[in-house]
């Protein structure tokens, strides 16, 4: 059993527990007397659950960054000055007093205000909820642990996306799907841990950043698995129970199948009045326990999962089955769209698994009810290091929709190798998909504003476990705060996550900063350029998806994904030639991607088949591409343990030998990359490479 979460909290044997809420001492120095100043007493009124672990947290963060104790309000004299946090309705004299009728109209149920006030003498923090006070105050803490001025405070903040998601895969025996970081900390040997302090810690974890809903098991449920919504409610209504506190709202993912597990019904099919009364039944018994429940998320018909297709059905009519069970309740369905025959035979080469999603969903777009929600992987494969935005985003117009992104970093170094995958969620949100004319990018689709949907927002399969600092990898912490800093706001830049994220966990110090920023920034260019060339994808062991191994992924039955031979390589996807998946982008990006001149040279090899002697943008042939990268891939590998060793010395002993070795890792590793690779192209071109280099 986890101790209790604050006897963790900055001692060295942290191992990097606390995280991004460790709160490190703040300098000495302008600010911190500021700070002093103005945040030694509170004044807190609501005894509202959610409220007072805001107060928590906020003693917390204010006893640890400034070493001073916080005072309650009632022990101080009328001038002094202090923080007011509360609801707008929550009978705080001094919220009501800061903010006016035109400031709380602007606050949306999860926003909040923050005000220095003179007149009143206090910073107020208003929301017009308990979670948006819960959200203020985080807010307002990260404020402090970055050093920003907090005199003349105004501001409003309402979160730009509804569903903040996080997808666990985590199963019952313990194990984590995809899992880089220990094993569950929900589960263990087909029970539940039982491990508060841990769910609380991993819950205000996940609420300071902005998260407002997660799944707690596999997209893929296994028998046991089905029983959480019947058998192991109990359970399942605790966790759901730490969750409320912060604003998290539970979801399971269920097996579409479930109906016939449990041995009542003797058939899945989403028509049968049985499999629908079924369903509605377990609803009832689930909000019977957990009256706020999120709702459910499915993987159907893929990956050997049950489904619709089984009964000559289509997938709305799977969705809308679940929905109307959910629909009394305010539940909602997360379908996922990530449906394609795995067994598929492509020889044909027409035939292209890039295609399914958007072959499936969109002669099914109006079709899906009002609560249902359509999840749709971020690229059109399997969350490669490098893939072209899906172009499902754009073409359903009337369909909620969110976007899905891996946190966990299954095919970007397993959490050994250091990958800050936030700027590629930035450029698939900044892809301008063409829908509505010039500006549609994906981040106005996910957030509803581009159609008006009801529902709408983003989710993202986590990179946690229960290693004592959550992520195995010490930076990939960045991944799992930065993406819920994105959901929250996707108009922060990679710099400015990473920034906040370095000093909430690390200090103030400028040069440490500097050094893990530029580690954090250049690393998901560096792993692209020592693994997968040119948008190809794919090279990797099979099942567990770790290291080099070019020909090596298991749906490769038929063939290998990227179609090396001794002339060329890539996948013909364009219209005239190949699987004309090109088409199913809009417009210009169509155009783009389809035409082997103004194809961009990153995803050139997923959308054509070229001889290895094409001449890129960059003026290089692709074998030298390859070549060059690799080399040079593996050597920046290199220099990130450098520039890690320079920190030796400045930064918690406990944080930095974890990191060090990790990266010692990743250079070896990268270095079995490039060697792998340069030396299957050289074997397969038969091309010297340009510079001579040794290739192995
Ligand atoms: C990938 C991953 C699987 C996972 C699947 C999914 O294929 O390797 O483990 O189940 O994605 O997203 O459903």
């Amino acid at each position: 059993m986890m101790k209790e979460s604050n006897e963790h909290h900055v001692s060295v044997e942290d191992q990097g527990y606390s995280a991004w809420l460790g709160y490190p001492p703040l300098p000495q120095g302008r600010l911190q007397e500021q700070y002093v100043k103005w945040c030694g007493a509170v004044s807190v009124t609501e005894a509202d659950d959610t409220v007072q672990a805001a107060l928590a947290e906020w003693n917390k963060g204010i006893v640890a960054m400034l070493a001073i104790q916080v005072q309650a309000d009632q022990e101080l004299s009328t001038g002094a000055l202090r923080v007011a946090i509360g609801t707008f309705g929550g009978g705080n004299t001094l919220i009501r007093s800061v903010f006016k009728e035109a400031d709380i109209r602007k606050v949306e149920r999860e926003g909040f205000a923050i005000r220095t006030s003179a007149d009143h003498n206090c910073i107020a923090v208003g929301a017009a909820s308990p979670v948006g006070v819960l959200y203020g105050v985080f807010h307002l803490l990260r404020l402090l642990g970055t050093l920003q001025e907090i005199e003349e405070l105004d501001v409003t903040v309402n979160p730009v996306n509804g569903l903040r998601m996080i997808n666990h895969w985590d199963n019952f025996d313990g194990s984590v799907e995809r899992g880089y970081a220990g094993r569950s900390f929900f589960y263990e040997n087909n029970r539940f841990t039982g491990d508060m302090g841990r769910i609380r810690d991993y819950a205000r974890l996940m609420s300071s950043t902005g998260i407002n809903a997660i799944a707690i098991n596999n997209v893929n449920v296994h028998a046991l698995e089905t029983l959480f919504i019947s058998e192991y409610l109990p359970e399942v209504a605790s966790i759901a129970d730490v969750f409320r506190l912060y604003g998290i709202r539970l979801f399971l993912s269920v097996n579409f199948a479930g109906p016939m597990h449990e041995g009542e019904v003797g058939t899945a099919d989403p028509l049968d009045p049985g499999v629908r009364s079924w369903w509605q039944r377990k609803a009832a018994d689930i909000y019977q326990a957990i009256p706020d429940f999120g709702g459910f998320v499915v993987k159907a018909d893929s990956e050997n999962r049950p489904g619709p297709f089984t009964y000559g059905r289509d997938h709305a009519d799977g969705a809308n089955m679940l929905a109307e069970a959910l629909e009394p309740y305010g539940g909602i369905v997360i379908w996922r769209c990530f449906v394609y025959n795995c067994k598929q035979d492509w020889r044909d080469r027409k035939t292209d698994r890039a295609r399914a999603a958007y072959d499936h969903f969109k002669p099914l777009d109006g079709k899906f009810k009002d609560n249902v929600i359509l999840q749709i992987k971020n690229g059109p494969m399997d969350f490669q290091v490098r893939e072209p935005v899906s172009p499902l985003f754009g073409a359903l117009e009337r369909t909620n929709q969110v976007i899905e992104f891996q946190i966990a970093q299954e095919y970007t170094g397993q959490q050994r190798h250091v990958c800050y995958l936030v700027p590629q969620w930035k450029e698939v949100l900044e892809f301008n998909t063409n829908a509505k004319g010039e500006a549609s990018p994906v981040k106005h689709i996910v957030d509803g504003s581009l159609w008006g949907n009801r529902y709408s927002g983003i989710a993202a399969v986590s990179n946690v476990g229960n290693d004592l600092n959550w992520t195995g990898h010490l930076l990939a912490q960045a991944n799992l705060y930065g993406y819920g800093r994105l959901a929250w706001n996707p108009e922060l830049s990679a710099e400015e996550i990473a920034g906040e994220w370095i000093a909430l966990t690390f200090g103030q110090d400028p040069t440490t900063a500097a050094v893990i920023s530029r580690i954090l920034l250049d690393s998901w260019e560096i792993y692209e350029s020592y693994t997968a060339p040119l948008g190809v994808g794919w090279m990797i062991n099979p099942e567990h998806h770790y290291g080099p191994n070019v020909d090596g992924y298991e749906y490769s039955q038929w063939g290998t994904y990227h179609y090396a031979d001794n002339c060329g390589i890539g996948v013909d996807r364009t219209v005239q030639s190949g699987t004309g998946y090109s088409s199913q982008y809009i417009g210009s990006n169509a155009a783009r991607y389809d035409s082997l001149e103004e194809c961009p040279d990153e995803l050139l090899l997923f959308f054509h088949h070229v001889p290895y002697t094409h001449v890129l943008h960059s003026g290089k042939t692709v074998i030298q591409h390859i070549y060059d990268t690799h080399f040079a891939g593996a050597e920046r590998a290199e220099e990130l343990l450098a520039l890690w060793g320079s920190l030796q010395g400045s930064l918690r002993e406990d944080l930095y030998v974890q990191v060090e070795e990790r990266l010692q890792g990743q250079a070896a590793h990268a270095k079995e990359w490039r060697d792998q690779i340069n030396t299957y192209f050289f074997r397969k071109s038969g091309i010297m490479d340009a510079s001579q280099r040794t290739i192995y």
